[in-house]
């Protein structure tokens, strides 16, 4: 796995018809080691998805250095997947296809794909849903085929734009529960973005709070893995540690 770097990275977003500016990201630094978790946390318009696209390669920034092991950005490439709030599987292709579907693009051969697709399915208890098709999923179903499609790719960094906010509560605890045993067992870097500070908390080992476009603190989270919300809400830690990020957020 490869860390990320991002160094004095800066955003300004033009608009060339009316003319007005938004300096949407000032100096952002910060590092992902190799094969860590950090979660960035911050209102609504602070800049999360901003940066999430700059670093993904959708996006040009405006200045400053964004580093994958080490090597500038230049565009998307396969060394970082991609999960968002909402994205479509192909509807048109079965589970096991839509998760086969980025080791096809990159010349796998099909038995050793299906293999690579299967094995993640397994891990995330998707095995039984291999032969349907996205329209016979439920929502949280789905969310969980797009975070394995991304890590089917076996990305060094795995980028995650509040990927479990339009499904239910009950339903978001037990994907986060499985993200994080699916991570401990393959330790990709993640970058996970979220305007939820007890899903920041609960997921990572450090937290980011970014608030107009600026890092605000790190907070450290030492919590044992792996996780479970049962004892997360019974543990004083975790509770003192959402309160911190919590302030920090509030003090935008
Ligand atoms: N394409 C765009 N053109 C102009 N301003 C934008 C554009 N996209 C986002 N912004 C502005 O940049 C700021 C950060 O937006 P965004 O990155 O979407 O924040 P977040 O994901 O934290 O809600 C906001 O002020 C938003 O209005
Ligand atoms: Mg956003």
């Amino acid at each position: 796995m490869k860390g990320l770097t991002l160094r004095h990275l800066s955003k300004t977003y033009f608009d060339p018809y009316s003319g007005t500016r938004v300096d949407a990201i000032h100096d952002v630094s910060l590092q992902v080691e190799a094969g860590e978790f950090v979660s960035v946390v911050g209102p609504s318009g602070c800049g999360k998805t901003t940066i999430l696209n700059m670093i993904a390669g959708f996006l040009p920034h405006s200045g400053g250095d964004i580093l994958v092991g080490g090597k500038p950005v230049k565009g998307p490439g396969p060394d970082r997947g991609v999960v968002f709030q909402s994205f479509a599987l192909f509807p048109w292709k079965t589970v096991l296809d839509n998760v086969a579907f980025g080791p096809k693009m990159r010349g796998v051969a099909r038995a050793e794909r299906e293999k690579i697709a299967r094995e993640y399915l397994a891990i995330a208890g998707l095995s039984e849903a291999a032969g349907r098709y996205p329209s016979e999923l439920s929502g949280g179903m789905q969310q969980r085929v797009g975070v394995v499609r991304a890590l089917a790719n076996d990305p060094d960094v795995l980028l995650m734009d509040e990927p479990f906010a339009s499904v239910d509560a009950q339903t978001r605890m037990t994907l986060q529960e499985e993200l994080t045993r699916i991570w401990a067992e393959k330790r990709n870097t993640v970058l996970f973005i979220t305007h939820d500070v007890g899903e920041a908390v609960f997921l990572a080992d450090r937290v980011v709070v970014l608030t107009k476009g600026r890092v605000l603190d790190e907070i450290k989270v030492g919590l044992p893995r792996p996780r479970k919300w049962d004892d997360a809400n019974k543990d004083p830690e975790f509770q003192r540690l959402s309160a911190q990020v919590l302030e920090k957020v509030r003090a935008a």
